[in-house]
């Protein structure tokens, strides 16, 4: 299954732009995270991923990488980078930095060499057509820009042009086999950049877009998990430590076809991660099974997740998170009451978990204008909440030159003002990362078993090793029987539950794990 410290790895995503800023220019950096590793660390959280922190133009806020072998300059420096690996290994934290592997920056060099007219080393870098007048028939696609007489291929954004990893089903003489050697040197290149930072002491890597190599891949994908499984043969042997999160929600193919070792279960459409707490664009209002009294169903969640899970939990971990860089915070619709029962699930499911910076204290997700190609991400971006000081801590500029505007809101939450309340979010989150620490059977590996879920109704109950958890976002008081309560107690709690022989009964909004 990959590197032992998974086991019991809960992660902390950092979007190192809004997290601190150290030197009062606005901008968040590294030296910023460095500064608050000891939060991190008193947080329970002992793994990071930082988002794309690479030299950019930031036309997708980091994600179009023009060097990726530099930090950029706004962030800090190599060193700086370097400093904060030893700093987060001293305090027993791993760092994951972020790979993109599927298109670089319009800017980057090998971009600008394959632009040029003249064959070079570059030119079947990316995904190009022979002619100018040639387009690519079901892709995104620029001409006329460039002097070089073709089209080039987009793998997101008009400014990330497509990595050439060849294509499986080949169409057009242009297409280069996944095996040609232009489609092998791309995924050299990406093993060296991995190598480059992998020797510089980071612990391995979140990787975007990681379905996207190959085109016109068959429907398992079966060509771009071959090129991930050819990675993590190479880790295997050379960094057996070293771990890789895909950003794909298909664990079947990132999984266990792909080899990577975990797999985010994204916001995806149709995807009962969904149903859990970000339902509420369904007809009728919002139906999220940890929205109080919204009539959410867990069925809808589990006939989903069952069978990823039974598929994969031999080859890896399915990662939830409570959001992302990506989506909405789940305090947009979520109190924080509904949001401890959120959490308190994700926190004592299988897989490997992932806090997103500032749930903890259920930053709002704000009505902010858009930044580097955020759109309707950007409310998800905003600067880390820390105190009740200027710019709530997070910097010293003057709040016209923040990287994004600060929550104004008279009842923002904050670190400071949580951690003197027992009963904030942040307490509890707390209290739950020391409880999966401190149990086996919550963390990555214990199985896991449904003991009580019916259609619309609650508690929904379930077992991981030898515990039970227990949880009912619904206002009322639920009673059910089970042989397996019998000789159970409570050993944690949210609200009230309680055992009496075979009868567990969780009161309304109410969570436990009994052992
Ligand atoms: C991933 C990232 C997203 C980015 C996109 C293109 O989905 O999470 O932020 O814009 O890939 O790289
Ligand atoms: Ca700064």
């Amino acid at each position: 299954m990959g590197p032992k410290w998974l086991k019991n790895a809960v992660f902390y995503e950092i979007y190192p732009q809004s997290f601190s800023d150290s030197n009062s220019d606005g901008i968040g950096d590294i030296e910023g995270i460095i500064r608050h590793l000891d939060y991190i660390k008193e947080l329970g959280c002992n793994a990071l991923w930082i988002n794309p922190c690479f030299d950019s133009p930031f036309m997708d806020a980091g994600y179009d990488i023009r060097d990726y072998r530099k930090v950029a300059p706004r962030y800090g420096t190599n060193g700086d980078l370097i400093r904060l690996f030893n700093e987060a290994h001293f305090r027993g934290i791993k760092v994951l930095l972020d790979l993109v592997p599927g298109h670089t920056s319009d800017q980057h060099e090998w971009f600008l060499e394959s632009c040029r007219s003249e064959p070079n080393e570059y030119s079947g870098r990316y995904v190009w057509t022979d002619h100018a007048f040639q387009g690519i028939a079901g892709h995104p696609y620029i001409s006329g820009m460039k002097e070089r007489a073709g089209s080039y291929m987009l793998n997101f954004f008009a400014s990330q042009p497509a990595l050439n990893y060849g294509w499986l089903d080949r169409t057009e003489d242009w297409m280069s086999a996944p095996d040609s050697p232009e489609a092998l040197a791309t995924r050299e290149a990406m093993k060296d950049i991995m190598r480059f930072w992998l020797d510089a002491g980071c612990d391995g890597f979140r990787v975007d877009m990681a379905d996207s190599l190959v085109k016109n891949d068959d429907a398992d994908k079966h060509a771009t998990a071959a090129i991930w499984a050819d990675i993590r043969s190479m880790l295997d042997r050379d960094y057996p430590q070293a771990a890789m999160v895909s950003e794909w929600s298909n664990p079947y193919q990132a999984l266990c076809l792909g080899g990577f070792h975990m797999d985010f279960y994204l916001d995806h459409h149709g995807n009962g991660y969904n149903t859990l707490l970000r339902d509420w664009e369904t007809e009728g209002g919002d139906h999220s099974f940890f929205k109080k009294d919204s009539g959410g169903d867990i069925l809808r969640f589990l006939n989903d997740y069952l069978p990823k899970y039974n598929i994969s939990k031999d080859r890896g971990y399915i990662s939830m998170f409570t959001c992302n860089h990506d989506t909405p915070r789940p305090a947009h619709t979520l109190t924080p009451a509904e949001l401890k029962l959120a959490y308190a699930f994700i926190l004592t499911m299988p897989g490997v978990p992932f806090i997103y910076y500032g749930d903890e204290i259920g930053m709002r997700f704000l009505d902010v204008k858009t930044k580097e190609g955020g759109y309707q991400r950007t409310g998800s971006r905003t600067p880390m909440q820390w105190d009740s000081g200027i710019n709530h801590g997070f910097s010293d500029a003057p709040a016209s030159e923040l990287y994004l505007p600060v929550d104004l809101s008279d009842d923002a939450p904050t670190v400071g003002s949580q951690e003197k309340d027992p009963f904030s979010l942040l307490n509890e989150t707390k209290r739950l990362i020391a409880l999966r620490h401190s149990l086996p059977d919550l963390q990555a590996d214990a199985p896991f078993s449904v003991i009580y879920a019916e259609k619309e109704r609650y508690p929904f109950v379930y077992g991981r090793g030898s515990l039970i958890a227990a949880v009912n976002p619904s206002s009322a008081s639920e009673t059910i029987r089970d042989p397996a309560f019998a000789g159970k107690k409570v050993i944690y709690s949210i609200g009230e539950c309680s055992v009496n022989g075979d009868e567990l009964t969780v009161k309304g909004q109410s969570f436990a794990v009994l052992e």
